[in-house]
């Protein structure tokens, strides 16, 4: 009777046992990544989600006693919202992922918001960088920055340092109509003037015609916000050839125009160059010598740039949010755990706004200089634990 009743007790507990074990075991964490992995931004696509492996392949894919599972959805060319939405709607119903991650241009993020809300699932932003985007869904927490946030200082920098005058370019989407405004704002409090301005074209290829205007109002400085990449390279070639610079002509702004993966084809003509980011590869810490060692390590040929950056932080903060909730995704446990959450990241110290979701950042003024002879941006001052300014 004993032996019996002792049987039944070590076998109830050995079964109890495996079936939890089973039941973690078996349950992946699924992550859907929507992220432009072709077309014109397709560097985004491939620099997220090497921050996102790199993380994985240093701190072990098994969070929480889930094994992670990512799952790739080409959004290219990652600003045409209905692809976005079709793409993460796969992602809910066929492939039942637990999260939505990724989300490198801001149409993207801004089309899948509401599924996210729909669905019940908790969605974190890895680079999208308008600053109302984390207000389009109570599940969204945003790893990478905003445009106001990497505006405004580069704004209070210039008007103390001597320029009154300045003209604006953008590219005529929510990012570029955010840092116009937030520039604008910033600099004319603190006694500047906005001359002029113009919004361009996303596909934009030529700027000569713009430039040309911008020669005749003789600013002193261009203030320019486009998407890293392409349009970066052609904005200076045509910088260049008009021959902006020689007349005195300075060019600021926020850092996506002198990011590291562009600074190699622009050349030389960035030299000198004022601006002001939230991530630099060559930002003095221990976190980001290991962060960008690993890097080139795993993706030899790479220069890392803050899109892996924020791919990376998105990872570690997925990771802590689910050692917290032991697992569990549900969009409110979730976004509760990451209220408040607070790392060093290879940038920097940040935490995330409990208010906002948006995270809070050093926001650091650069130069681009030649460093050992290759092109950087080398920080000089910063603003620490920096807001959002634009909501
Ligand atoms: C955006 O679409 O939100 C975006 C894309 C590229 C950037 C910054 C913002 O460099």
């Amino acid at each position: 009777m004993r032996i019996a009743s002792l049987y039944r007790l070590l076998t109830a507990t050995v079964f109890g046992a495996a079936t939890v074990m089973t039941a973690q075991a078996a349950e992946p964490l699924k992550i859907g990544l929507v992220l432009p992995m072709s077309g014109q931004f397709a560097t985004y696509g491939k620099e997220i989600s090497n921050g996102i492996k790199l993380y994985l392949a240093k701190n072990g894919d098994t969070v929480a006693g889930r094994k992670v599972e990512l799952i790739i959805k080409d959004d290219a060319p990652g600003t045409a919202g209905d692809v976005s939405k079709r793409l993460a709607q796969e992602l809910l119903v066929k492939d039942k992922v637990d999260i939505l991650a990724g989300f490198a241009l801001t149409p993207s993020a801004a089309a899948v918001a509401p599924l996210a809300t729909e669905a019940k699932k908790p969605m974190v932003i890895m680079n999208a960088a308008t600053s109302a985007l984390t207000t389009r869904s109570p599940n969204i927490v945003r790893t990478s920055f905003t445009l106001p946030q990497n505006t405004a200082p580069i704004a209070i920098w210039a008007a103390k340092n001597g320029i009154r005058k300045a003209y604006t370019v953008v590219v005529d989407y929510s990012p570029g109509h955010d840092s116009e405004a937030q520039f604008t704002k910033t600099f004319t409090a603190g006694g500047g003037e906005v001359i002029g301005g113009v919004r361009v074209p996303i596909k934009t290829t030529d700027f000569s015609p713009y430039l040309e205007k911008i020669k005749e109002a003789k600013p002193d400085a261009v203030f320019i916000f486009v998407p890293a990449g392409e349009l970066a390279v052609s904005f200076m070639k045509g910088f260049q050839e008009r021959g902006l610079g020689k007349v005195g002509i300075k060019i600021i702004g926020p850092g996506d125009l002198t990011d590291e993966e562009s600074l190699d084809a622009i050349g030389d003509a960035a030299v000198g160059i004022i601006n002001s980011f939230h991530y630099a590869p060559g930002h003095k810490s221990p976190e980001n010598k290991a962060f960008t060692e690993a890097y080139s390590k795993a993706y030899p040929g790479d220069r890392v740039n803050f899109m892996a950056v924020g791919g990376y932080d998105g990872m570690h903060l997925i990771s802590e949010v689910l050692k917290k909730t032991g697992g569990n995704t549900d969009p409110d446990k979730f976004v509760e755990a990451a209220r408040g959450m607070k790392w060093v990241s290879p940038r920097g110290p940040v935490f995330i706004d409990p208010a906002t979701r948006d995270i809070v950042q050093t926001i650091y003024i650069r130069k681009v200089e030649k460093v050992n002879g290759k092109l950087q941006n080398v920080e000089f001052d910063q603003i620490a634990e920096f807001k959002d300014p634009g909501k």
